[in-house]
């Protein structure tokens, strides 16, 4: 770290462990943004990084609107992609710590708490190599007061270096990820409160002020940093669960989960954002970091906080249930050798990211009664889909291969079909024929629109017998 004269530390080289939906765009943006920087993503998964260095970098694994630009724009001149972790640790005087954090699926927490065991790693990389001082940024999504943690690992190297940690934690949504970094509503970074301390938020503040204005850019303490991550996701997926609890109602009340959105989201105390009913929410935070806080709540004790939390959960896994069983229920009760045709997999449009996602769920269910589903989606590959399904355990792998099938063409998926089922709201599915699709259906030929995306009157007109989430 060279030292100007009013004591702030100029950083020159950053490395971030962790090469994921997160470290990739975020990195490539601070790159981008701040060319004299070396920055150098490292990772120890051989195949993404090598696909982060593909000489055609419409190859880089990640899909995120505007991220080749940005990469084309950086990579090889500041920007690097690495599997030699040791050597960009020693290097970096900033290291951001962006591995995954799933939910623990064994021991004590299992299936609640976060599984730390990535980032312990890391740090007891940066302890064993690490022969100068440096600064820690969390960027993963973490349980209040990991840094603590951290710290101790860091602090125990015997080496005699010193170690600030920061809380950085990031804010931007898969699909308009590289929109979201490059103008962020607002920027955390939470810091021990001693002069060291306030050093390093300076630092990585400096960083940001390049090209974010300093008023967006919030500190605090770290535990303050590190709970408002876990909030804020805790308080956007409640929204959702809120509209979906409210769509079946509507569905019974002649009432349309639309009309009822826009009608309180013009509430200026509500706002109009995220209440979009669904077939669920996905992805890899909003479930991950609820169970998380029910059960950081639990451990002290605070069951009524817990249970008020977890209800979000409940909502959502009901809302994908609910659907599966619309489905069934309107094919006359049975589904059993039926084709089902599924218009997107990925958990929203825009990325091609699948955690979580709503459609896996219904998959499994109908696979259940015995449907052969067939997938279009225009993003992800037929093996990711099959990885999901196989992560359920439901059944033997050869038999997800036999029920599920994956099309590389939307009207090959749908022909002969008994029904469509919407799970991703890209906007591609809009523009399609769909008179053709109907006359190539068996009759009578359903949607079930899990994102509210077609127009009914549309396909009613046509002739489809149409469901979507919160109408009557
Ligand atoms: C979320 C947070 O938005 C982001 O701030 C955080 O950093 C990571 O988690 P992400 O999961 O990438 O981002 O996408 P988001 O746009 O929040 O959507 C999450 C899920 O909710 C998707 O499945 C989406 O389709 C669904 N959703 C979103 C709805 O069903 N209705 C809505 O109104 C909004
Ligand atoms: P996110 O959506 O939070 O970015 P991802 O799973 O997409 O999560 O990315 C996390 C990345 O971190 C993965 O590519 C994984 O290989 C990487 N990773 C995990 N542990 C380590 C480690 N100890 N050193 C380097 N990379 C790691």
């Amino acid at each position: 770290m060279k030292s100007e004269n009013t004591n702030k530390m100029k950083i020159t080289n950053i490395c971030c462990i962790g090469a994921g939906y997160v470290g990739g765009p975020t990195m490539s943006v601070i790159a981008q943004k701040c060319p004299d920087i070396k920055v150098t993503v490292v990772d120890i998964n051989e195949n993404r990084i090598k696909a982060w260095n593909d000489p055609n970098v419409e190859n880089i694994p990640i899909y995120e609107p505007g991220l080749t630009e940005v990469v084309k724009e950086a990579r090889g001149r500041n920007l690097f992609f690495s599997t030699d972790v040791d050597k960009a640790i020693d290097e970096a005087e900033m290291i951001f710590i962006s591995v995954n954090t799933p939910t623990k699926t064994y021991g004590i927490g299992k299936g609640m708490a976060a599984d730390l065991k990535y980032i312990e790693l890391s740090a007891r990389q940066i302890a064993r190599v690490a022969t100068s001082d440096k600064i820690i940024v969390e960027k993963s999504t973490l349980p209040v007061r990991t840094a603590e943690a951290i710290k101790n690992i860091l602090d125990n190297s015997g080496k005699g270096v010193k170690f600030q940690i920061l809380s950085n934690p990031e804010f931007l949504a898969e699909g308009t990820a590289v929109e979201n970094l490059l103008n962020p509503d607002r920027v955390l970074i939470g810091g021990e409160q001693t002069k060291d301390g306030r050093a390093a938020i300076e630092a990585l503040v400096g960083i940001y002020q390049r090209w974010i204005p300093k008023e967006r850019l919030l500190t605090t303490n770290v535990w303050s940093s590190e709970l408002s991550k876990l909030t804020a996701n805790a308080f956007l997926a409640q929204r959702i669960s809120s509209i979906n609890a409210m769509s079946e109602l509507c569905e019974m009340t002649e009432a349309d989960v639309e009309e009822v959105a826009r009608a309180i989201g013009a509430d200026s105390r509500i706002g109009s954002r995220f209440l979009k009913a669904s077939v669920g929410f996905g992805g890899s935070c909003f479930q991950k970091d609820i169970l998380n806080l029910v059960y950081i709540a639990r451990s002290y004790n605070l069951h009524e906080v817990a249970d008020y939390w977890e209800q979000v959960i409940i909502i959502n896994n009901h809302q994908r249930s609910r659907f599966s069983k619309k489905i069934v229920q309107s094919l006359f009760n049975t589904v059993s050798g039926k084709k089902i045709a599924f218009l997107g997999w990925a958990f929203k449009k825009e990325t091609n990211d699948t955690r979580e996602s709503a459609a896996i769920y219904v998959a499994d269910a109908l696979i259940e009664e015995q449907a052969n589903v067939v997938v279009y989606d225009p993003k992800v590959k037929g093996e990711q889909m099959y990885a999901d399904l196989d992560y359920l355990a439901s059944r033997d792998i050869d038999e997800n291969r036999n029920k599920l099938i994956v099309a590389d063409d939307p009207y090959a998926a749908c022909k002969d079909a008994h029904a469509i089922a919407i799970l991703t709201e890209w906007d591609e599915f809009k523009t399609y024929d769909w008179k053709r699709i109907y006359k190539e259906m068996q009759k009578p030929a359903f949607v079930f629109d899990g994102r509210n995306l077609l127009d009914k009157e549309m396909l009613t007109e046509i002739g489809f017998v149409h469901y979507a989430i919160g109408k009557s």
